[in-house]
């Protein structure tokens, strides 16, 4: 039951996304509900797996994730770059090396995300493609866990450029070579469902929100280049 009286936009608005894009789709909330007082929000955070699973149940309006499922039949639409980085501690031995060779990683204890973490299947895919066997030390089901457990010297591990927001604290990204990996995020549906006027109207307004984001995530790297330079 959505009105849309006078340009006043009421109803509900289920979104489902996945880890990585909740370091900025809850910020970017706040705009949207002063703009439109009438939308209540539901906000689901899970992995690549949890989503899926969402989706094939239908259980909201919209999906945001990085690998657009391959056996579900979906519409979707890119809206931001997602490139996954190696970070290490900011005092680590290779934090000033450029172009450390990928099979180095082999050497390094390494935290890895939880089966069923989209992250953990490209970063795996990158390893087998390369013969590099990295020594997990560690597997960790949350990003925020494991970017502590970076800083506390556990490992080095490999995560949405993204989870950086607002800063990068005690990490710093590893020039190493193949990496960035690159993905994208896109907002899906499955095809056919009618998108209700408040999930279009997300649809777009999330359209343009991703310009600033891209612009925020552009001076990190800048940033990152003024320290070692
Ligand atoms: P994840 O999501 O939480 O499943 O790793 C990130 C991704 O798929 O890029």
């Amino acid at each position: 039951k959505v009105a849309d009286l006078k340009g006043l936009k009421q109803g509900q608005l289920r979104l489902a996304v996945i880890t990585t894009a909740k370091y900025f789709i809850p910020r970017l909330l706040g705009p949207f509900c002063q703009l439109y007082p009438g939308i209540e929000i539901s906000l689901q955070v899970t992995n690549h797996e949890g989503i899926l699973e969402r989706m094939t149940n239908n259980m909201d309006d919209l999906y945001i994730m990085s690998q657009v499922p391959e056996h579900l039949d979906v519409s979707y639409q890119q809206f931001l770059e997602n490139p996954l980085v190696v970070l290490a501690p900011i005092n680590h031995v290779l934090a000033n090396e450029k172009n450390i060779s990928i099979q180095r990683l082999a050497n390094e204890p390494f935290i890895m995300r939880e089966p069923g973490s989209g992250t953990r299947r490209a970063v795996q895919k990158l390893f087998d493609e390369h013969g590099v066997t990295v020594n997990v030390k560690l597997e960790l089901g949350s990003n925020e866990a494991i970017k502590q457990a970076i800083a506390g010297g556990l490992g080095i591990s490999i995560l949405s450029r993204h989870t950086l927001l607002p800063d990068t604290g005690d990490l710093t990204i590893l020039d190493v070579e193949h990496f960035p990996i690159k993905r994208d995020w896109y907002m899906v549906y499955p095809s056919g469902k009618q998108l209700s006027i408040v999930a279009r109207t997300y649809f777009e307004y999330l359209m343009d929100a991703a310009k600033q984001i891209a612009e925020q995530t552009a001076s990190i790297s800048c940033e990152r280049h003024h320290e070692s330079s």
